[in-house]
């Protein structure tokens, strides 16, 4: 059972003593002159007896004694009252939940603000009954502060996240919340305000009159919809657990590495942009100093989990609002037993900023904690150090560390500060590239010690006018700021931020949190305010891939922003026009004219593809031709240009910077084209290729690429009449500035009619290259049951030779063209490809794309089964590879497979259509997009 103990409050929980507060209260008041009523009496709940003086003296200036004297005598006058206290007083409902939970074997208890709970629940007649009864004598900070609930689990020696708290006022319910602790809020819905919409544990009912036992365990189960939930630790899982529970702000992102360390740990925080160089990968994200540093010891033995006895693990992701929940109980070698709750976030309110919250309880005996926590600047990337640190000091309250990249030279500025309750200032140590705080506390049993750490980070390429000072920046981000007042803010963002990018699947909870969870991934990953970076293959998340941007970005994750962030999407693509010069040398340097993008791009757009990895078993170098051969990423960018367009109407976006995008890498593709003859026409090969497929690398005219080729030399060529149309000064700037003259135009209109496409007419099917059906044919169990990568089994080279696929190729193209093909195409290629597809083990781009197809072509089930290949990919992951980061363009997959597969949304040149096609069992679909800055709403139900 879930539920191990509850805590009720004492007013409007099990008896209204309000009232005898509000008629003693009355009472001084009456006597002082004072005006006071029952309207009033409310804004007196869940406060301390000094602030409801205070509320009633409205502004009277009344000294310190005085206001000690009329305390005492309100307290006198409500003490006569509680005489009359009987059993009777107890509130509806609450004798039968005490029955019920006594039946069950569940202990519970009192935590109250009141001072005089002990004589209350005596007169009540159930103080026999409570396991503990904590009061307004018990901690020294009243709610909200967590300390009274935290004391009332340790004192019933139960994990907080297990124990229930019974509440009637908002200060408590928050209390509650801060302890790590679900909450039941009894009273009218204004009362709790956002609390109740902001935390999903938080239930509200109007008084326990109607409410069961049952009721209560339901109210135990956290909303499964919202949160990622792992309730056991497996350190054979832990290097996975980091990339699911990473966390980002759009600005940086940390892997969900623990606070106080772990044997054999990834932790990493990378910011965009701050990339440096690296032998053999040419550069890559540097591992930012590490802002979750924490390291705690209890009578001289260190917490972490692989030392001691773990009694209780718990860890959410609360995807709602953003934020990393840990609960840990704990046992010392040395017998001491602690309740950890660890919270975090990166504020997307705040984006530089991240807040750490510990609290840190006794359970079983008085204890001695040193705890420790600052910047660690000692952080490699894998082995590879790329940080050298300069000053690092203490301004006012803020300690600070300024580093620089090794090779790039980028100025990183990283500050500090930390609030202890009960503390009022804490030490510094200053140990060279680690500055922290160091703090000393003895707890007794029941009691509480809270963290508030904040971290900012400034680079000095944040904005070219703020190159100067990262130190100051980082510093003056931490002014004035409290981890109450960002989470705040933080949970209000993210509030908004559901509220247009929530997709609801109804029918289908693993599918509905899936959902949630891709989308969550890309939010965190995604440039708020910077159009010079781009989400990387592995997002923010890990190492893989190095932080490089793929084709990935255009094709599989943009249009999700293009649909309901256009803003980022913009950032996005503005990022591939800051970084044209780049695409121009590699143009250049290859002997083309215009810009050709390189497969992996990171800060200035050159090629950055390794040439050499190693293999699989790591023993020998592989070279890798995707940087050399793998074109087609020009023409992927120029589609996901037109399709922002097409969604958003942004004009000034195309005519200022996506036309000169387009029409440069125009010039690549006309360049490109290899002018040839095959049985006496005139034609247009690529030749040397690689297409999405890269199980096979030198091939030639792979359809994807010669088509989108085509297609994107179509797309300029009308673009420009546009321009000349709406723009023409504009028109005349570019086909001066690029060079497009008439013959220009001319060789394009002559590729455009002339390139070789193995579209067969008859049947419909597209050769994925020109010699795809020459190579070796493979038993089709064979790749049906393979349990490895078909490239692993074959080899290399033996995949290259067969007529097995790693990821959606040709069906890729029949979906990003999806109005220009028929039926029959459609059905044959899909019956062709889909069975020679590595569905499991080849990429993880595929799955997502052919959900989508499958809806196109009415295969529901199969969709239904690709789909939830593509939504597992991080959550379960299926290919085992999940440690290396998130997989994002599986992630963007996703939502397009729900909103062009499952809904069908296609948009025209003034409208959208919708083409329901939901797996049986869903019973709903749902989401918001914007199309031309009017918002929509699709709401399909079965
Ligand atoms: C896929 C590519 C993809 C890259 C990065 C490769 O395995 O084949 O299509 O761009 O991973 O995700």
């Amino acid at each position: 059972m879930i539920l191990k103990a509850v805590l009720f409050d004492l007013d409007g929980v099990l008896t209204d003593t309000a009232e005898y507060h509000y008629l003693a209260w009355k009472k001084l008041a009456d006597e002082e002159r004072l005006p006071f009523s029952r309207q009033a009496n409310e804004k007196l709940r869940g406060v301390s007896r000094h602030e409801s003086l205070r509320l009633i003296l409205a502004g009277r200036d009344v000294d310190e004694a005085t206001m000690q004297l009329m305390m005492d005598r309100k307290n006198g006058y409500y003490q006569q009252l509680l005489n009359q206290v009987s059993p009777q007083d107890l509130l509806p409902g609450v004798v039968r939940i005490l029955d019920e939970l006594d039946a069950a074997g569940i202990p519970y208890g009192l935590a109250s603000a009141s001072r005089n709970a002990a004589t209350v629940v005596a007169q009540l007649g159930i103080a026999q009954r409570l396991a503990v009864v904590a009061d307004g004598y018990t901690v020294n900070r009243p709610k909200p502060a967590p300390d009274l609930f935290r004391y009332g689990a340790a004192m019933l020696n139960v994990p907080p996240d297990r124990c229930l708290v019974v509440e009637d006022a908002a200060a408590g319910i928050e209390a509650a919340v801060s302890a790590g602790m679900p909450a039941l809020a009894l009273g009218p819905v204004e009362r709790f305000d956002t609390l109740l919409d902001q935390h999903r544990r938080v239930h509200r009912r109007d008084s326990l009159a109607d409410v069961s036992l049952v009721d209560l365990q339901e109210m135990m189960l956290a909303d499964e919809t919202w949160s990622v939930i792992q309730s056991e630790f497996d350190p054979a899982q832990q290097h996975h657990m980091e990339t699911v529970f990473t966390l980002g702000s759009g600005y940086f992102a940390s892997r969900g590495s623990f606070e106080e360390g772990y044997p054999g740990e990834r932790p990493l925080t990378l910011a965009h942009g701050i990339f440096d160089d690296m032998p053999v990968a040419v550069t890559e994200l540097a591992n930012l100093p590490n802002w979750l540093d924490f390291a705690l010891t209890v009578d001289g033995q260190t917490f972490r989990l692989d030392n001691g006895t773990l009694l209780y693990f718990k860890r959410t992701l609360n995807l709602y609002q953003g934020v990393l929940q840990r609960q840990v109980r704990w046992q010392s070698p040395t017998g001491v037993v602690l309740d950890l709750s660890f919270e975090r976030f990166t504020s997307y309110a705040q984006e530089q900023v991240g807040a750490l919250r510990v609290l840190v309880t006794a359970v079983n005996q008085p204890c001695d904690l040193h705890f420790t926590a600052g910047i660690n600047g000692h952080v490699a990337n894998d082995d590879l150090l790329h940080w050298r640190h300069g000053d690092q000091g203490q301004t006012d309250e803020t300690i600070w560390l300024c580093s620089q990249t090794r090779h790039s030279g980028i100025q990183l500025g990283t500050a500090a500060r930390l609030a202890v309750s009960g503390v009022a200032t804490v030490a510094v140590q200053q140990c060279p590239g680690q500055p922290c705080f160091g703090v000393e506390r003895r707890l007794a049993p029941g009691q509480t010690v809270q963290f508030d750490k904040l971290v900012a980070y400034a680079a000095d390429r944040d904005a070219v006018d703020q190159a100067d000072d990262v130190v100051g920046r980082a510093t003056a981000l931490l002014v004035d700021a409290t981890y109450d007042d960002l989470k705040l803010a933080h949970l209000a963002a993210w509030a908004r931020l559901w509220d247009d990018c929530d997709v609801i699947i109804e029918g289908d909870d693993e599918a509905q949190l899936a959902a949630r969870f891709n989308l969550f991934q890309l939010l965190v990953a995604a440039p708020q305010h910077d159009e010079r970076v781009s989400i990387g293959a592995k997002t923010l998340s890990g190492l893989g891939y190095r932080g490089h941007v793929f084709w990935d970005t255009e094709i599989f994750i943009l249009p999700f922003f293009s649909y309901i962030r256009p803003r980022i999407a913009r950032n996005m693509l503005m990022y591939r026009y800051h970084t044209l010069a780049g695409a121009r040398r590699k143009a250049a340097g290859n002997g083309y004219r215009g810009a050709q993008f390189a497969w992996e791009s990171a800060v200035s757009g050159d090629e950055v593809t390794p040439r050499w990895v190693p293999d699989f078993e790591g023993k020998e170098l592989v070279r890798i031709w995707t940087g050399d051969i793998e074109i087609h990423i020009s023409s992927d960018i120029a589609y996901a240009i037109m399709q922002y367009w097409q969604v958003t109407g942004d004009d000034a976006f195309l005519r200022d910077y996506g036309a000169e995008i387009i029409l440069d890498s125009a010039h690549f593709w006309g360049d490109r084209a290899e002018p040839e003859e095959v049985d006496g026409q005139r034609c247009y090969a690529f030749r040397d290729v690689i297409g999405p497929d890269e199980y096979h690398d030198h091939v030639d005219n792979n359809t994807f690429t010669n088509r989108m080729a085509q297609w994107h030399l179509e797309t300029a060529v009308s673009l420009l009449r546009w321009l000349q149309t709406n723009y023409s000064v504009k028109a005349q700037q570019l086909r001066a500035d690029l060079q497009i003259t008439d013959d220009t135009l001319a060789h394009w209109q002559d590729v455009i009619d002339h390139v070789l496409i193995y579209h067969d007419a008859d049947t419909g099917l597209m050769h994925q290259f020109e010699d795809f059906f020459q190579r070796k044919t493979v038993d089709l169990e064979f790749i049906r049951s393979a349990r490895k990568s078909l490239q692993v089994i074959l080899g290399i080279e033996g995949a290259n030779a067969s007529q097995v696929i790693k990821q959606a190729d040709v069906i890729m193209l029949l979906c990003l063209l999806r109005d220009q093909y028929d039926q029959k195409t459609w059905q044959t290629n899909w019956d062709t490809y889909m069975p020679l597809t590595d569905h499991r083990y080849g990429s993880s781009l595929g799955p997502s794309f052919h959900a989508w197809a499958a809806c196109e072509i009415g295969r529901f089930d199969e969709a239904y089964e690709h789909f939830m290949l593509a939504a597992r990919a991080d959550l379960r992951n299926p290919r085992g590879n999940a440690e290396d980061g998130i997989h994002a363009a599986s992630a963007g997959g996703v939502w397009q497979a729900l909103a062009f597969g499952f809904a069908g949304l296609r948009l025209g040149e003034n409208d959208f259509s919708t083409t329901p096609r939901l797996p049986s069992h869903w019973r709903r679909l749902s989401f918001k997009f914007y199309f031309r800055g009017q918002q929509h709403t699709v709401d399909i139900r079965a």
